[in-house]
C-alpha cells in the first residue's frame, strides 16, 4: 500500500506504543463453536505477519473452566521456533503453580497472572478472594523470575465489577502495588464490562503513578461494551501509557462476567494510532486479514469497525479493504 506522510503526533502523546495482542486468547475464551489447534496457529501467524509482537497465545487455566482453551499444551509448542525467529513474546495465562508447571513444560517464557479489583469478580472467576489469589500467585511469580520470564499481572474489574458495581481507584492501586511486590513487570488494568470512561483513565493513571508504579509499566486492557473503548485510549495516550491491549477482530470476553462484550478490536487501534502518527510497527492491512481469517472461522460477521468499513488512509484519502 502506497503511504502518505503521517500526521503529526501531538507533542504530549507517546511517539511510539506497544499494542499487545489478546485475540488468541481473550479472543477466544468465550467463544462455544471449538476452534481447531491448526486454526488458532494460522491465526497466530497472521497476527505475526501483521507485525504484532506480543501476542497472549492462550491460557494454562483448568479446562474445564475454559474448554476452548484447553488445547495450550499442543499450541504453545508449535508457537515456539516463531517466538525465537521473530523476537515475538508470547505471554499465557497462569492461574495457579499446577498452570506454571504446564506452561513451563510446554516452553513458555512470558505469563500473565490475574486478579481482579474485586473479590466478587474473582470468586467466581478463579474460585478465591483476593489475598487468596495473591498468595497463589507468589510461588509462581518466584518460579517464573527465576526462569527469567516476563511477567505480567491484570488487575481485572478495575473500572467497575458485575456484580459489586463501583470500584474505587484507591482499591485498583492497592492490589497493583500488591502484585509489582511480587514481582510483576507490567501492571495491566483491566476494563472487564466495558464500563470506564476517559475520567476514569485519568484518575486510574493518576492514582497508581502517584503511588510509585512507572508509568512504562503500565497497560490498559478496554473492552468496547458501551463503544468506550477507543475514547478511553486517547486519554491513556493523554497521560503517556504506551501499551494498550485489543483483540484481532474484536472477539472476546469473559465467561465468567456477565454482560461482557468483545475487546477493543486491534484494527481499530491500529487505525486509531495510524491517524494520530503515533508508531506501533503494525499493518492494519495485515491485521484485517488476520481479523477476517477468524470471523470465518468463528463463522461470525466482523465486529469491529473498520473490518465492516475498511481502513482510510487520512493523508491521502487512499481507502484499504
Ligand atoms: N490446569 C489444569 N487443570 C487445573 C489447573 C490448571 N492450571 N488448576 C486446577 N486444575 C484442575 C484440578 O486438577 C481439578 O481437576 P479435577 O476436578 O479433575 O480433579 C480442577 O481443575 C479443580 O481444581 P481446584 O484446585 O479445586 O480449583 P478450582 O475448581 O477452584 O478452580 C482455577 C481454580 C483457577 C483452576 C479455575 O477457576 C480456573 O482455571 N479459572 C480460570 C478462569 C479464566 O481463565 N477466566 C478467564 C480469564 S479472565
Ligand atoms: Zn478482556
Amino acid at each position: 500500500m502506497r503511504r502518505g506522510p503521517r500526521l503529526a503526533a501531538p507533542m504530549d502523546y507517546p511517539l511510539r506504543v506497544r499494542i499487545y495482542e489478546v485475540g488468541p486468547r481473550d479472543g477466544l475464551q468465550n467463544e462455544s463453536a471449538p476452534i481447531p489447534t491448526d486454526a488458532k496457529l494460522a491465526y497466530i501467524a497472521l497476527l505475526r505477519a501483521a507485525g504484532l509482537r506480543e501476542i497472549e497465545a492462550t491460557s494454562f487455566v483448568s479446562p474445564r473452566a475454559i474448554p476452548q482453551l484447553a488445547d495450550a499444551d499442543q499450541l504453545l509448542p508449535a508457537l515456539l521456533d516463531v517466538a525465537a525467529a521473530d523476537a515475538v513474546r508470547f505471554p499465557v495465562l497462569v492461574p495457579n503453580m499446577r498452570g506454571m508447571e504446564r506452561a513451563e513444560a510446554a516452553g513458555a517464557s512470558a505469563l500473565a497472572v490475574f486478579t481482579a479489583a474485586s473479590d466478587e469478580f474473582t470468586s467466581r472467576n478463579i474460585g478465591m478472594t483476593i489475598d487468596e489469589s495473591l498468595a497463589e500467585f507468589k510461588p509462581v511469580l518466584q518460579r517464573a523470575t527465576a526462569l527469567g520470564w516476563w511477567k505480567r499481572a491484570y488487575v481485572s474489574t478495575a473500572f467497575g465489577c458485575p456484580f459489586s458495581g463501583r470500584v474505587e481507584a484507591s482499591k485498583v492501586v492497592d492490589v497493583a502495588l500488591r502484585l509489582v511486590e511480587l514481582g510483576a513487570d507490567e501492571i495491566c488494568l483491566g476494563d472487564t464490562i466495558g464500563v470506564g470512561v476517559p475520567s476514569q483513565v485519568h484518575a486510574l493513571t493518576k492514582a497508581t503513578t502517584e503511588a510509585g508504579l512507572p508509568l512504562d509499566r503500565l497497560a490498559y486492557h478496554f473492552h468496547d461494551t458501551r463503544g468506550t473503548a477507543l475514547a478511553n485510549v486517547v486519554a491513556g495516550l493523554e497521560d503517556g501509557v504506551t501499551c494498550f491491549d485489543s483483540s484481532t477482530g474484536g472477539t472476546g470476553g469473559c465467561p465468567y462476567a456477565p454482560g461482557a462484550a468483545g475487546n477493543l478490536a486491534t484494527e481499530d487501534l491500529v487505525y486509531l494510532l495510524d491517524g494520530l502518527g503515533i508508531q506501533h510497527g503494525v499493518d492494519l492491512g495485515g491485521v484485517l486479514q488476520a481479523a477476517r481469517f477468524i470471523a470465518a472461522a468463528l463463522g461470525k460477521p466482523l465486529a469491529s469497525k473498520v473490518g465492516q468499513a475498511g481502513g482510510w488512509n487520512p493523508a491521502t484519502g487512499e481507502r484499504l479493504i
